[in-house]
């Protein structure tokens, strides 16, 4: 179900602290709400010190309210000489504020104004879900975690060293302390971790020592009153092996690209190894591709999988221009028009149900979408403003040149064969020379990724693709993406990318004139009456082979090794090629998918919490095909 995100109301007690409708409570005290953060939540975690000299530290806070803890431990960790080298910062919120109101808010910690205005410039739409900001040159990860922690608590995947509880108070605002909460908190928490809150409630206290905290009160804000602080009872912190933080990849498409820039940004040197010439020159090779989120009634995991993969892909976008490695991309907007009045109906109907933010997805109607198009179209449909193209191999080549030196580049070597040797994955070429040997190798090579016998429990398709490229003046309509079972983009350097056909297990890669013609009669679908003019015979375009998988899901992780596997058993379960990992089965949406999971797998590589929520971590983790073999193999056929 979808869980719609209610945003704050900008609301003020009488004595003008900001104060909240839905839960009838102030959010910090009236007088030195920053001195309270700092002593409560700082020091009563013994920050910075704690921080102090490590690789990674990482906090959870429930309630990110006003952000006024974030940015006062954002601002300490800037402060402190010794800070860790990577900051983690996660924080559920059931009400988020708009930006704008942050900005009114935040008015009253001048000291703040350029870190409000780094993160404000980043505030994600107020949708449902994982949203991952990365600030401070990619040292400070803010992840954002929109819903009820009631809910979300339980899908994070983390290890937490410093928990601030700043729920409103117990009376008013009890779900945020229940004892299940307390139990879900002690389930993320590293084995040291500490906890600190301004609360003494004798209920809350209670609920934190029955999920194994140990609690002591101690002088609160100002001296007058009293708050907890706490720490995981249990299990000492144990010498965790640091990987090597090496890998080889082997394809340099979105797939591969993402994944080495997640990787090279965590501290890694990687080598990215293709046999073609230069990067993205595979199914990432198009002119144009559509970057939009798929809403479905129901929230599916398709739909949120879509939803996070467009919001990270576009933050991603963006954070590649700011770093000075513009990608050739528009967020033009999409327009996704229905196919027959029953989906159009169905498409307004989860607009009305879920409310997403307008500035997200809204539905239009015939009149305003052909007014969006400039175009007279007889159907509505769904508006994504924020969505839009992306030449894909510009954002290859960005990746690669936003990964700097920690990046060696090895073009024109194909990768025949993968051996374990030792504790070693030795790559070979044809000729079976060596072309590498590491410990950490992660598939990336799109569709071919079905030659190498060490992926063969990867059910993965070649899905040849054929695009039609339009000729388009650059000031013609539309100049928005339009969708409708195809797609056409707006006219890029004097062509409109129309496409495309979807072919199972067809590798011709010669472009063919019945896939114009079936790329032209999507294009009338679209846009009525736009292809009268064209001649599919002297059409140009370009085929491509699709990475497809049979769930329209990618397969992102771990390698399952072969094997007999219990019908009932769970992914946990599955047995894994040591240090081989995919990024594959991006289908029709590398685009959609190439931010998200390349973050997904790097955090898991590097044990960072993962930015996405459990449930769908497993829906895309490659293990999946070994037990639904198991489970089909156990049905006994009818005939
Ligand atoms: C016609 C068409 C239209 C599309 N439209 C869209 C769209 O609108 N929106 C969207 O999101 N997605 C779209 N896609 C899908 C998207 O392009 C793909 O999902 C994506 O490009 C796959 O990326 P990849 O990195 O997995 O594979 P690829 O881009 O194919 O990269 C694999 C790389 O691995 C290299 N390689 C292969 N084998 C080896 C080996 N043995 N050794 C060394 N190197 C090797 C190849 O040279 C290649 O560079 C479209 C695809 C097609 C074909
Ligand atoms: C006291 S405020 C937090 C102040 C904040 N930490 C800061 O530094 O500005 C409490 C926050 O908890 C949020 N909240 C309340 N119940 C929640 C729930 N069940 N799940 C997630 N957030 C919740 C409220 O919307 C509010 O923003």
């Amino acid at each position: 179900m979808y869980e719609r995100i209610e945003p704050a109301a900008l609301e003020y007690a009488e004595d003008g602290t900001p104060f909240s409708h839905q839960f009838g409570d102030v959010y910090h005290t009236q007088h030195g709400a920053l001195g309270q953060s700092r002593h409560v939540f700082l020091e009563g975690n013994q920050l910075p010190h704690r921080w102090q000299r490590k690789p990674r530290f990482v906090i959870l806070e429930t309630g990110f309210g006003i952000g006024l803890n974030f940015l006062a431990t954002w601002a300490a960790w800037r402060d402190d000489p010794k800070r860790c080298d990577r900051l983690h910062f996660i924080s559920i919120e059931k009400h988020p504020f708009r930006a704008d109101d942050l900005a009114t808010l935040h008015q009253r910690w001048p000291e703040f104004a350029s870190l409000s205005t780094r993160l404000r410039a980043q505030w994600p739409a107020l949708t449902p879900g994982i949203h991952r900001l990365w600030l401070d040159d990619g040292r400070v990860a803010l992840t954002l975690v929109f819903g009820d922690a009631a809910t979300a608590l339980g899908k994070l995947d983390a290890r937490v060293d410093a928990f601030y509880l700043d729920g409103f108070s117990p009376a008013r605002n009890p779900d945020l302390w229940s004892a299940r909460l307390c139990h879900q908190l002690a389930a993320l928490a590293a084995p040291v971790a500490t906890l600190a809150t301004w609360s003494v409630s004798r209920e809350v206290r209670q609920h934190l020592e029955y999920a194994r905290f140990r609690i002591d009160k101690v002088r609160g804000f100002t001296g007058k009153s009293e708050m907890l602080r706490g720490h995981i009872a249990g299990t000492p912190e144990q010498n965790t092996t640091i990987p090597a933080r090496e890998a080889v990849i082997v394809g340099a498409g979105l797939a591969g690209t993402s994944l080495a820039h997640r990787l090279v940004k965590r501290g890694w040197s990687v080598q990215l190894i293709d046999a073609a010439d230069g990067p993205g020159q595979g199914a990432s090779g198009n002119l144009a591709g559509v970057l939009r989120p798929l809403p479905s009634l129901d929230d599916n995991r398709l739909a949120r999988l879509t939803r996070a993969g467009t919001l990270a892909g576009i933050r991603h976008l963006n954070a590649l221009g700011a770093a000075g490695h513009a990608v050739r991309w528009s967020p033009s907007g999409v327009l996704h028009l229905a196919r027959d009045p029953i989906h159009e109906a169905r498409q307004r109907e989860v607009v009305d149900r879920q409310q997403p933010p307008a500035d997200y997805l809204r539905y239009v109607d015939p009149a305003e979408a052909s007014a969006l198009a400039d175009w007279p179209l007889a159907s509505g449909g769904w508006w994504f403003p924020g969505s839009g193209w992306v030449q894909p191999p510009s954002l290859c080549a960005a990746n690669i040149a936003a990964a700097g030196a920690a990046l060696t580049v090895r073009y024109g070597v194909s990768v025949a064969d993968l051996a374990r040797v030792g504790d070693a994955w030795q790559l070979r070429d044809a000729r079976g020379d060596l072309i590498a040997e590491t410990t950490c190798v992660i598939l990336a090579n799109g569709a071919d990724i079905r030659r190498l016998d060490v992926a063969r429990t990867l059910p993965v398709r070649s899905a040849r693709g054929q695009v039609s490229h339009v000729p388009a003046t650059d000031d013609s309509a539309p100049k928005v993406v339009v969708c409708r079972l195809g797609y056409v983009s707006p006219a890029i350097d004097g062509v409109r990318s129309a496409g495309a056909t979807f072919l199972v297990d067809d590798d011709d890669p010669a472009l063919r004139e019945s896939e114009h013609t079936d790329n032209l009669a999507k294009l009338d679908f679209i846009l009525p009456g736009f292809s009268a003019t064209l001649d599919n015979a002297t059409m140009d375009g370009r085929v491509g082979f699709r990475p497809a998988s049979p769930d329209r899901l990618p397969m992102v992780g771990a390698i399952a090794a072969p094997g007999n596997y219990p019908a009932d058993a769970s992914l946990k379960r599955v047995l894994r090629e040591p240090g081989l990992y995919a990024i594959s089965g991006f289908g029709a949406r590398g685009l959609v998918w190439s931010a998200i999971v390349a973050e997904t797998l790097a955090s898991q590589l590097d044990g960072d919490p993962l930015p996405l929520e459990r449930d769908l971590v497993d829906a895309i983790d490659p293990g999946r095909f070994v037990l639904r073999r198991a489970r089909r193999d156990r049905v006994p056929s009818d005939g």
